[in-house]
């Protein structure tokens, strides 16, 4: 029972990743720059009133959707299968927001696809502009993730040398 009254302590592994590198901070790149920037073709819409802004905002939502299922999977791979991870009240919150969000992505893409252009004002513009404050908010609890917690960071215990680094002459 006193474990539970205990704060963790940093660090986990990862499970997903691609030569050591974890895959959802990867991933993530992709749903953060299209759901970010279907706001601002949204308001180039509103503004300019072409349909060709309608259009982009209808594939970058789409893409946005798409990019951030797959990020998700990976992350919810991590969360449940690493326990350093699943015991941190930190990846709940993180988990809660970007699930949020992934919901608002489909929302705004789905009811879109019948007419994207009379479509944007005023729903998809508010679900567009609520996104964008999901992706903040569900980022910058990824970034404690990793900066705060050290979740899937690694420590470089058991790496060799770097031959780059130039302050280490031992090699030479
Ligand atoms: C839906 C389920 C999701 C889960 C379970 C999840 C879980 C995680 C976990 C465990 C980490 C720590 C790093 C790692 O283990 O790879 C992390 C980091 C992060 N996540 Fe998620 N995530 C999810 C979705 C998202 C989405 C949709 C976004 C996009 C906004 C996002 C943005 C981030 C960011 C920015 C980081 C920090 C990456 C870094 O600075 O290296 N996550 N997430």
């Amino acid at each position: 029972m006193e474990r539970f009254g205990k704060p963790l302590p940093p660090g986990s592994g990862t499970l997903v990743a691609f030569a050591r590198h974890p895959l959802h901070p990867m991933l993530v790149t992709f749903p953060i720059a299209f759901l970010l920037g279907v706001l601002g073709t949204d308001l180039a819409f509103w503004y300019t009133g072409d349909a060709f802004w309608a259009r982009v905002s209808l594939w970058l939502v789409g893409a946005g959707a798409f990019m951030g299922i797959l990020a998700g999977i990976a992350g919810t791979v991590e969360l449940l299968w690493v326990t350093e991870i699943r015991r941190r009240p930190a990846s709940w919150n993180h988990f809660v927001l970007a699930v949020a969000l992934l919901a608002t992505a489909v929302i705004n893409w789905v009811m879109r696809l019948a007419d994207p252009v009379g479509s944007i004002m005023p729903t998809g513009l508010y679900l567009s502009a609520l996104g964008a404050v999901l992706v903040g908010a569900a980022g910058w609890l990824g970034g404690k993730l990793v900066f705060e917690h050290q979740i899937a960071v690694d420590k470089g215990e058991d790496h060799d040398t770097d031959p780059l680094d130039l302050a280490d002459d031992s090699s030479r």
